[in-house]
């Protein structure tokens, strides 16, 4: 089982934040995400900002596009992004669009998606998924258990690259043991903390100590 790797999400509402957030840990981190938030809120420009600050690392633009892909992520491309996100409901042709120009595509899980369409993302050259467990579902009282374990199993026998990211904190990373998980997306649990760096340290002791 490889070591999974760890993912930064920037969802700063204001750009000079995210450049004061990832200027603490971009060197911690394997993947930089300009978030939704941000990506509303200051467009491309996040991204190539963090292009020109982290010229090595894998960017991804966390979009959750929903349509016009083809066009969205030549968007991503040109301004530095690897790799940008789609989201579950959007169309086969939208995500088809999308791969064709970025290196890599994540669909996004959010609500009622089937692991029929799943096998329909996976026909259809997708490699890549994203278990979210939303900002408001966790708000609402959602917490990480067995029926999401379940179903990121799942996905990872179907050969998927299974990120998983909602509310991640060091603590909760040993749910996921003996889990072939490709990426954990921590954002507030890095950005939050008192000491940003340390914190990512911590996630990443704690994925070799896990998955070492
Ligand atoms: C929200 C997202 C977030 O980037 C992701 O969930 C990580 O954020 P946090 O760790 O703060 O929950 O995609 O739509």
């Amino acid at each position: 089982m490889a070591l999974p790797k760890l993912q930064i999400a920037l969802d700063n509402g204001v750009l000079s934040e995210a450049l004061a957030s990832i200027s603490q840990v971009g060197d911690e981190v394997d993947v930089i995400e300009a978030g939704t938030i941000l990506c509303l809120a200051e467009g491309m420009e996040a991204v190539r900002c963090l292009r020109a600050l982290y010229p090595e690392k894998t960017i991804l633009a966390d979009t959750k596009c929903a349509d016009a892909g083809g066009t969205v992520a030549k968007n991503c491309a040109d301004a530095g992004a690897d790799w940008m996100t789609v989201i579950c409901c959007a169309t086969i042709p939208t995500m088809q669009a999308a791969l064709k120009e970025v290196q890599d595509l994540q669909v996004e899980l959010y609500g009622d998606w089937t692991f029929e369409l799943a096998a329909k993302w996976k026909q259809a050259g997708l490699t890549q998924v994203v278990y979210h467990q939303s900002r408001d579902a966790l708000l609402a009282g959602e917490t990480w258990g067995e029926k999401d374990l379940a179903k990121i199993r799942r996905l990872v026998e179907m050969g998927f690259k299974v990120s998983v990211t909602g509310g991640l904190e060091v603590e909760t990373l040993p749910l996921f043991a003996g889990i072939d998980v490709f990426t954990f997306i921590a954002g507030r649990g890095i950005r939050d903390a008192a000491d940003p760096r340390q914190a990512a340290r911590e996630f990443k002791a704690e994925i070799a100590r896990i998955w070492g």
